[in-house]
């Protein structure tokens, strides 16, 4: 990678991200399909399709030799390891958001370079907020350097989590710790945009996120965010996010992300005891 071009990944994936979220507060108000793909709860709008394919050829008409990893898969390449340079795309982060209520929905564009994440941008159009970090140069959010401050403790947090609803927290139990935490936390909070609330993270407005499982395109740019904003931004079990797998997700601000943690493993232990107890009787 050559010195000046971070600055000028930065600078596109900046203009991506604002150009695309234009398009989709201009295209909220005229017709556009609308189509299931698993399910009625996870919907794709024509406008993600146009949004992703836009900003594939902003990126591919500058740098033809990246590669792209898009939510919409409006990309035909190579896999996403062959390349040095990959650029993660999620066109609009909160489709059920955009569909219903035209607000928090997000753009969210991350540049990865040998497997590293080295630029994060996520924009709110709708707020015109763009949060956005590059490697060792710190997050922003518009014009302002953000950095965790505050000393939080886990009865002091407002956290963010998507658990309650996932089917799998059902099967591993750990539905019942999120009940639990639910009730030791000073709140909770779900928005709908998994990229904008690692951003209000990284901006304080949320202590912590935790998603079971989410996808790079979700993750990609929030993590650097969160990470450059001197937040903690790992798996649920404390590893580094893959760029070309699905994961669990946990961002944090670091003074509390150790004491939750530890009060999930040390629950999750509780309901293993007791599940190996009863297979036992
Ligand atoms: C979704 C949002 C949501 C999260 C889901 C994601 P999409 O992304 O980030 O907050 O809970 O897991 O799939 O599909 O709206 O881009
Ligand atoms: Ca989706
Ligand atoms: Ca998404
Ligand atoms: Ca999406």
């Amino acid at each position: 990678m050559q010195p000046n071009e971070l600055e000028q990944w930065k600078e596109l994936a900046i203009t991506c991200a604002k150009t695309a979220g234009k398009l989709s507060l201009e295209k909220m108000n005229q017709p556009y399909t609308v189509n299931y793909k698993t399910s009625a709860s996870d919907l794709v709008t024509a406008v993600d399709e146009e949004v992703e394919q836009m900003v594939i050829d902003m990126i591919l008409k500058q740098y033809p030799e990246h590669g792209i990893l898009g939510e919409e898969n409006r990309f035909q390449g190579m896999a996403p390891s062959e390349y040095d340079t990959l650029w993660i795309i999620d066109p609009i982060d909160g489709t059920t958001n955009f569909v219903h209520q035209q607000i928090n929905f997000s753009v969210s564009i991350a540049v990865y370079h040998k497997g590293e994440a080295i630029v994060g941008v996520v924009y709110d159009p709708s707020r015109d907020e763009l949060f956005y970090a590059t490697k060792g140069g710190g997050a922003y959010l518009n014009d302002r350097q953000l950095r965790i401050h505050r000393q939080v403790k886990l009865e002091e947090a407002l956290l963010c989590t998507s658990v309650f609803w996932h089917k799998r927290a059902e099967q591993i139990g750990i539905d019942v710790i999120f009940k639990e935490l639910a009730g030791k936390v000073r709140g909770m909070r779900l928005l709908g945009s998994a990229a904008l609330e690692l951003s209000y993270v990284a901006a304080g407005r949320l202590d912590g996120y935790v998603s079971l499982q989410l996808n790079p395109w979700d993750f990609g740019a929030g993590k650097l965010i969160i990470q450059e904003a001197g937040g903690t931004a790992t798996t649920m079990e404390g590893k580094e996010l893959p760029y070309d797998a699905k994961s669990s997700v946990m961002g944090c601000n670091p003074t509390f992300y150790e004491e939750l943690q530890q009060f999930i493993r040390s629950n999750m232990n509780l309901i293993r005891s007791a599940q190996d107890a009863k297979d036992h009787t």
